[in-house]
């Protein structure tokens, strides 16, 4: 089959390589129809992903059709259009089961395209494991844009508005405006913000959040400016979807008292500077980790469903999987108006 494969930094290639096969009696082979390129992406385009592996096939958002199954499969039968879950569990211990996939008690825990031991689905074709767990039918009324937003981004957008504790009347920062930080803008606002700061480097997006009633911040200033407009209250809770150094202590700052600073971006520093002492003097709360992505599905769907959330307007480019090199590019570059690109079969 055909596949986008990493070969090292900026090197995503279009290749030939080997089909997936059922290794297991509870996996699904899908054909993918559609894939998203997401930020997690970038950091292994820039050569900072999550492996020190080459030559695997990248991408942990797709949805598609059920085209073979394992004999141990119940919910998923083939033909049905399923939408899968970057997170990836066992879906049988009790951390699975409570909504916690990162902390499976089986090691199952993990994600597509990250390295070589489960291969990405910015391919034709894509090995489900656990499909029970990992995969869902495409809830009634959801295009195949809306589900695809709900494999990863938007689920990591409300996890990340959650873990910061957004509720009625609170101030909200949001620091990166990526797809995930305009989704948790949206997200913000359904959860009762009374502000949202909408923090970015590039106009565009920050265009995009102030149409949806944010005050955008340029991120060059952004602790300055909202320690002016709030008389030096700060934010109440803060959302990080970028994952850089920068803007992770961006977020630390710019949490009140007694606010919360929670982290969606993904920071791999190994020695991160943590600023303790303006952490203890505010009593703030810290928060990071990993999206459990089908557990927030139950939440989610209703909202887009009955109008309430709307995924599909930050898909910008739908390109072929062929020039999945070339959508990597723009994606990163930050122009010509890229922000969701979704790749979709040849
Ligand atoms: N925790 C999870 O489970 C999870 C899930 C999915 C994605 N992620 C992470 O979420 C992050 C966001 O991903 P995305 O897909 O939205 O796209 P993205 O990574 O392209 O978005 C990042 C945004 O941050 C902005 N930015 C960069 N430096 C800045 C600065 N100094 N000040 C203000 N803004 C700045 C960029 O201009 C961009 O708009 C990535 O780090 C990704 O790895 C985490
Ligand atoms: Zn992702
Ligand atoms: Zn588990």
């Amino acid at each position: 089959m055909r596949a986008l494969v990493y070969h090292g930094p900026r090197n995503i290639r279009y290749d030939d390589v080997a089909d997936p096969k059922i290794a297991e009696t509870t996996d699904a082979i899908v054909r993918v129809e559609r894939s998203g390129i997401c930020g997690s992406d970038l950091h292994i385009y820039h050569g900072q992903g999550f492996s020190p592996d080459v030559g695997f096939c990248v991408g942990h958002e797709a949805v598609g059709e059920v085209v073979e199954l394992g004999g141990g499969v119940r919910r998923l039968s083939a033909g049905q259009k399923v939408m899968l879950s970057a997170a990836v569990g066992c879906g049988s211990c009790a951390k699975c089961l409570g909504g916690h996939i990162a902390r499976c008690e089986n090691g199952a825990a993990g994600c597509y395209g990250l390295g070589q031991q489960l291969e990405g689905c910015q391919a034709a074709y894509v090995r489900v494991p656990m499909a029970d767990f990992n995969a869902a039918p495409i809830p009634d009324g959801l295009t195949a844009d809306q589900a695809l937003m709900l494999t990863d981004n938007l689920p990591a957008a409300y996890y990340g508005c959650r873990h910061a504790e957004i509720g009625p009347g609170k101030s909200v920062a949001v620091v990166g405006l990526g797809p995930i930080g305009l989704m948790a803008v949206e997200t913000a606002f359904l959860l009762g913000a009374s502000r949202v700061f909408a923090i970015d480097l590039v106009p565009e997006r920050r265009a995009i959040a102030a149409e949806m009633g944010a005050e955008p911040i340029d991120g060059t200033n952004a602790i300055a400016e909202i320690a002016g407009r709030t008389k030096m209250r700060m934010a109440d809770a803060v959302v990080e979807a970028s994952g850089s150094d920068a803007t992770v202590s961006m977020a630390i700052a710019l949490a009140g008292v007694g606010g919360t600073a929670s982290i969606v971006g993904v920071n791999l520093t190994p020695a991160f500077q943590f600023p303790m002492a303006m952490a203890f003097v505010k009593n703030m709360t810290f928060r990071i980790g990993t999206c459990s992505v089908q557990c927030h599905w139950p939440e989610l769907i209703p909202l887009i469903q009955n109008g309430r959330l709307h995924p599909e307007r930050f898909i910008s480019h739908h390109m072929p999987l062929s020039k999945g090199a070339e959508a990597y590019r723009l994606f990163d570059a930050r122009s010509g108006g890229a922000l969701k690109m979704v790749l979709t079969a040849d």
